[in-house]
């Protein structure tokens, strides 16, 4: 599908078609999903999204940094629909099939600091369930550490490791015990004493090894410290570079397990296959999910042979590592490796240099980071005050969308770019042009 012209906005938002859907779907699905605007999906090709009544959007949610590849890439289209005409299940649990390995030895062979063993499931909170079994089964130690703002899936284990935001866990207590929470360094919102990156990043430090660990349980006790290389729902924050070699070292000094949560920030979004060798450190256990297959479910628990032992009956899942989603992961793996890596680096820093630019002149921007295509515009009422302006981020949500712009919010105050790996530099342009425009009408209807 060629759209000659986009955005393409043919009804008035949302349109007819959409209108009847978006009540249907108040009927019968469940209430606690969280859609920001009206957008209501037909069809989509690379960044290009269509609705229902054939209005055309410029996409930079990738359906919440999933569709690593784009809308139905022809090669994943192909991928899919081979794989489907030879079989569609046999559970990779109780019988082989090539795929499968194929995909594992891909993981391993993209992953710094030797061969890897794989387990797959069917999403990043399954993989996270399975890497908090298998953290505690390897150690035989309890404990867990995770970090505030951080967001790693929606089950018990999952939901206890996640401390972003207190809905995700209100009226569901008990939750699962023996998990510690620590500071995320955050450079744009740390205390004013700390003046340098690489203090923002030590005092965080500081606190885990002579707070945490001397004061609330010792560190013989500790399984694992889970932590997203850069923090996504929490609002694309991005720790200091002395951060994450930091918690290596405490966790080597201490026998824990490091283990990086990147459903969110891996498979080629930042511009490298994974966001910790941003960062040069190496990961025991890694989590994987979300842009892995292009959009068909599928997570992985990526870890270090030895540790990955645990015997046969010990974990499984029946629909984990399905043979279609193995095929359409293998065929994004190569189109990652062959040029989406490379593009993400190239379009993101394009996009980012923008960005910044335009946000160093605005008055509502109060920080512009991120790496590749994971880019997040903090929000605020005064640059000078920093205070979080979160009804301008989501008046801006709805902007764009009128403006035909899909983007996602994440932390309180804070709009993420995430879209495909293939967005082109006139796209990225064009986004930027929309988005800009969007910020300006918010500004003037919240008279900020
Ligand atoms: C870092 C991170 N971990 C885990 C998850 C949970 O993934 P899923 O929704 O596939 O369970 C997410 C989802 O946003 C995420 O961003």
């Amino acid at each position: 599908m060629n759209y000659t012209k986009v955005p393409d906005l043919k009804t008035q938002l949302p349109g007819p078609k959409a209108t009847a859907a978006i009540a249907a779907d108040n009927d019968f699905i469940s209430t606690s999903y969280t859609r920001g605007y009206p957008f209501v999906m037909a069809r989509g090709t690379g960044v290009v999204a269509e609705d229902i009544d054939g209005n055309v959007f410029l996409d930079m949610t990738a359906g919440i940094a999933v569709n690593a590849t784009g809308h139905s890439h022809p090669r994943i289209v192909k991928a899919i629909t081979e794989a489907a005409e030879k079989f569609t299940h046999m559970s990779g649990t109780d019988f082989y099939y090539p795929v499968q390995a194929q995909l594992a030895r891909m993981l391993s062979e993209n992953t710094p600091g030797g061969p890897r063993r794989v387990f797959f499931c069917n999403s990043g909170a399954e993989a996270n369930e399975g890497a908090m079994k298998l953290a505690r089964w390897y150690t035989k130690r309890p404990y867990l550490i995770s970090f505030r703002g951080s967001f790693h899936g929606r089950t018990y284990g999952a939901m206890s490791l996640g401390c972003s935001k207190a809905i995700h866990r209100n009226h569901f207590a008990p939750l699962v015990p023996s998990i510690l929470h620590a500071n995320y360094p955050y450079p744009y919102r740390a205390a004013p004493h700390l003046t340098t990156p690489e203090q923002v990043g030590a005092d965080a430090l500081d606190y885990i090894e002579n707070t945490v660990l001397k004061r609330e349980v010792q560190a013989e006790e500790v399984a694992g410290i889970f932590v997203e290389p850069i923090q996504g729902e929490g609002g694309y924050v991005v720790p200091p570079d002395n951060f994450l070699p930091g918690l290596r070292k405490l966790c080597d000094k201490h026998g824990i397990l490091l283990i990086f949560d990147e459903v969110q920030s891996g498979m080629g979004r930042t511009g490298k296959f994974w966001a910790h060798e941003h960062f040069g450190v190496e990961a025991d256990i890694i989590t994987s999910a979300k842009g892995i297959a292009s959009g068909l479910p599928l997570g992985a628990v990526i870890a270090k042979r030895e540790i990955m032992t645990w015997p046969p009956g010990s974990h499984a899942s029946t629909f984990g590592g399905n043979p279609i989603a193995c095929a359409a992961a293998v065929e994004t793996v190569k189109l990652l490796k062959e040029e989406l890596i490379a593009n993400t680096a190239t379009v993101g820093a394009h996009l980012k240099a923008k960005l910044e630019e335009w946000g160093n002149g605005c008055k509502v921007v109060g920080d512009v980071r991120g790496k590749g295509l994971m880019i997040g515009v903090e929000f605020v009422k005064t640059k000078q005050g920093k205070e979080k302006d979160p009804e301008l981020r989501n008046l801006v949500e709805q902007t764009a969308f009128k403006r035909g712009l899909l983007i996602l919010g994440c932390g309180e105050n804070t709009i993420r770019f995430c879209s495909s790996l293939v967005l082109k530099k006139e796209e990225a342009d064009l986004a930027l042009s929309l988005f800009t425009a969007a910020v300006d009408d918010a500004v003037k209807q919240l008279g900020r």
